[in-house]
């Protein structure tokens, strides 16, 4: 099956559990509010849990963990 411009291939996407989702890049990511941001590596990990400072794209967070005896923080 073919578009102009040749076949399309078909890219893997990974869904990590608690992690992020691994997109073979390079990509270019559409955020709500209709801005773009891209990313030339040649995996990129997309933040799913939405505590990533580079959000959309993870930077680790997702593994930071609260001690179930920590109190609450302001
Ligand atoms: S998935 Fe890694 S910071 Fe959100």
């Amino acid at each position: 099956m073919g578009e102009a411009g040749g076949p399309r291939e078909r890219r893997r996407v990974r869904v990590v559990r608690g992690g992020p989702v691994l997109v073979e890049g390079p990509v270019e990511v559409e955020l709500e509010d209709g801005s773009t941001v891209v990313s030339d590596r040649f995996v990129v990990a997309l933040c799913a849990c939405r505590r990533s400072r580079s959000y959309p794209f993870c930077d680790t967070s997702h593994r930071r963990r609260t001690r179930p005896d920590a109190p609450d923080r302001p």
